[in-house]
């Protein structure tokens, strides 16, 4: 029993989904992995044919069925597999069977979360190159704008007359207007405290700011894991993460009250996910915090840019607020997903977990 705890426990521990089928090609043994890229929990499974787990139209089990007979290892490239639910998955997949039990292991490469992780890992350079873009530049406009206001001053003291002490006036707010835009662009002053703090503690402090801020017109709804562990971070920085997202989520509501279906409704949502792999690290816990909102959705010419600055479907918006948020929690090592359609919006927040909770 232990020898065989010990080998599963090793299966478990592999990035590659491997699935054992016996000599009747039913499910014999199935690794962590596998239950994940499946989408399926390995004691419903065990002792059920393999078709359970792929549907034979791509070929597949008659496949399998060859390996066996000839007692062949082989392997394909791409292969599209229909899983349950309407699921597609593409994938790389070796074959071995073991001539003497009977036995056949099937080790499984999901090329999707490949892509996922490709498409990610470039989008994480590209938001930062044009952060790093906009922060040279708001140095460039700040420099100036202290002298602007500065003369500004000196030329009201000097001006004996009210219409055009009016003029300074409006030099002198627009320049301090200015001057808040680029103090956001360039992020937080000080340097970041991480400390040992509750997300739940973090998303209830949101939830008072929106509270106020809705006055009660739209429900706000938790769905917490209490199980989830302290994590360490910047306690403010996370607040002003998570309030840039939440507060976009009030804006789609409140701005489009009248077209909605339903109730005005913001969640947020807690969970604990294993075997995470942000930008090009692997993590074996995250914590994951999604707002959702059943507002009207992202604009779709928008949906595949919001994380660059400047990005805005909104007349008063500057398209900070969630340039800012992914810099925080990427700082954290974290990461921002966002998916939108019609009626569900919903940003997620993925943090990663001490290895101690591992
Ligand atoms: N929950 C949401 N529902 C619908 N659209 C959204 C949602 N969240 C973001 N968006 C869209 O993404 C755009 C970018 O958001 P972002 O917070 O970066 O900038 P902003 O809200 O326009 O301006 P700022 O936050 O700097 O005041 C928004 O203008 C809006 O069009
Ligand atoms: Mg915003």
């Amino acid at each position: 029993v232990t020898e065989h705890n010990n080998e599963q426990h090793i299966l478990d521990s592999l990035m590659t989904a491997v699935v054992v089928l016996n000599k009747h090609l039913k499910i014999a043994q199935m690794n962590a992995s596998a239950e994940m890229t499946m989408g399926v929990s390995a004691d419903k499974v065990l002792g059920k044919a393999v078709e359970t787990l792929f549907s034979r139209e791509d070929g597949t089990p008659e496949a399998l069925d060859l390996a066996i007979k000839d007692n062949r290892n082989f392997t394909k490239r791409k292969a599209v597999w229909k899983l349950h639910h309407q699921r597609t998955l593409t994938v790389d997949y070796s074959v071995t069977p073991n001539a003497d039990t009977g036995e056949v292991v099937i080790e499984v490469q999901p090329l999707d979360r490949l892509l996922r992780i490709n498409r990610e890992e470039a989008m994480i350079s590209s938001q930062e190159t044009s952060r790093n873009l906009v922060r040279a530049m708001a140095h460039e406009i700040k420099n100036p704008l202290g002298g602007i206001r500065g003369a500004a001053q000196l030329l009201a003291r000097e001006l004996m007359n009210e219409e055009l002490e009016e003029y300074t006036r409006i030099i002198i707010e627009e320049t301090d207007r200015l001057r808040n835009l680029v103090d956001r662009m360039l992020g937080p002053h000080k340097s970041s405290e991480p400390e040992q703090l509750n997300v739940h503690e973090v998303l209830e402090h949101v939830m008072s700011v929106i509270k106020v801020e809705t006055a009660g017109s739209t429900k706000l709804v938790r769905d917490y894991d209490p199980s989830i562990p302290d994590i360490k971070a910047d306690r403010s920085q996370l607040i002003q993460a998570t309030l840039n997202i939440a507060r976009n989520a009030l804006q789609a509501l409140t701005e489009h009250a009248e077209h909605l279906d339903e109730q005005p409704r913001i969640s947020f949502i807690t969970r604990i996910q294993r075997r995470y792999t942000i930008g090009r690290q692997y993590h074996p816990l995250v914590v994951k915090v999604s707002i959702v909102d059943n507002g009207p959705g992202i604009p779709p010419e928008l949906v595949e840019d919001i994380f660059f600055p400047m990005i805005s479907g909104r007349a008063m918006g500057t398209g900070l607020g969630l340039a800012i948020a992914q810099n925080l929690i990427s700082h954290h090592g974290g990461l921002i997903e966002c998916s939108s359609r019609k009626g569900r919006t919903e940003f997620t927040i993925f943090l990663p977990l001490d290895k101690k909770h591992a």
